[in-house]
């Protein structure tokens, strides 16, 4: 099934953070990753890309309320103790009691509330081991996301994405959040971000052309995308995973 890209607003990024139906829309988003299977994709490949010692520092961008990024946290070995892990978002939504749990697995966090661009544009905006994006790249169109690849590949020395796949079965699964109880915020996102998915190589088409970056790019479970860059000579664990 050939589904054109087309893009269209979220109403999540329009109601205000505090609105029911927007607090109710983030706890079924919960179930959805669990469902795509994204915290597993994203605990597995920073295990195989840092096999030995975990990275320093890792940002997610587009993090939401965190509890994405906590749940790949709880599925880490207790070892991982990672000492800078920054929660960026547009809206200010990590609780404290989040903060609380990520502390109680070792992980360090501070939230940023910020545009995407405007923060990796900042020259204050330090280098991470690795930036996370969980259905997050999938809200721009192909020239906003090539200009967000450009500045995410000056920020850190791996990418690891999880977007929804633009296919006939994520966008009949989008069309059936009803059945488990998702409301009607969920419901309409889910539809629209199927039609802003991803498939085949297109993001790595997107990636900063001439870099030294190893790239991978796959289907994940039923209804993802996933995409993976990694710095040459960047992380050399990283390289070594993405060349196998
Ligand atoms: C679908 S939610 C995903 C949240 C989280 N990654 C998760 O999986 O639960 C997308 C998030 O991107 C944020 N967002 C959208 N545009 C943004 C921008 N330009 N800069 C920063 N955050 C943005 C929204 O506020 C929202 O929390």
């Amino acid at each position: 099934m050939n589904i054109p890209r087309t893009l269209q607003p979220e109403w999540l990024d329009e109601l205000p953070p505090g609105d029911p139906r927007a607090m109710r829309s983030r706890r079924d988003l919960q179930r959805i990753n669990a469902l795509m299977l994204n915290c597993t994709l994203v605990a597995r490949e920073l295990r195989r890309i840092f096999p030995g010692k975990p990275p320093r520092a890792i940002a997610e961008i587009g993090a939401g309320d965190g509890t994405f990024m906590l749940r790949v946290a709880e599925k880490l070995p207790s070892q991982w103790q990672v000492e800078d892990v920054v929660l960026l978002d547009q809206q200010s939504l990590v609780r404290p009691e989040t903060h609380g749990k990520f502390g109680s697995v070792g992980w360090k966090t501070q939230t940023v509330a910020a545009d995407v661009f405007a923060w990796l544009a900042q020259p204050a905006t330090p280098i991470f081991d690795t930036i996370v994006a969980n259905l997050f790249l999938h809200h721009f169109d192909a020239a906003r996301l090539a200009e967000l690849l450009t500045l995410v590949a000056q920020r850190t020395r791996v990418l690891i994405a999880c977007e929804p796949r633009r296919s006939g079965r994520a966008l009949l699964g989008s069309h059936l959040l009803g059945v488990i109880g998702c409301n009607d915020v969920s419901r309409h996102d889910a539809v629209v971000s199927v039609h802003a998915g991803f498939r085949n190589q297109e993001l790595s088409g997107l990636w900063p052309a001439g870099s030294a970056w190893t790239l991978r790019e796959h289907a994940h479970g039923l209804f993802s995308h996933c995409f993976v860059a990694a710095r040459v000579g960047g992380n050399d664990n990283a390289v070594r995973e993405c060349r196998a």
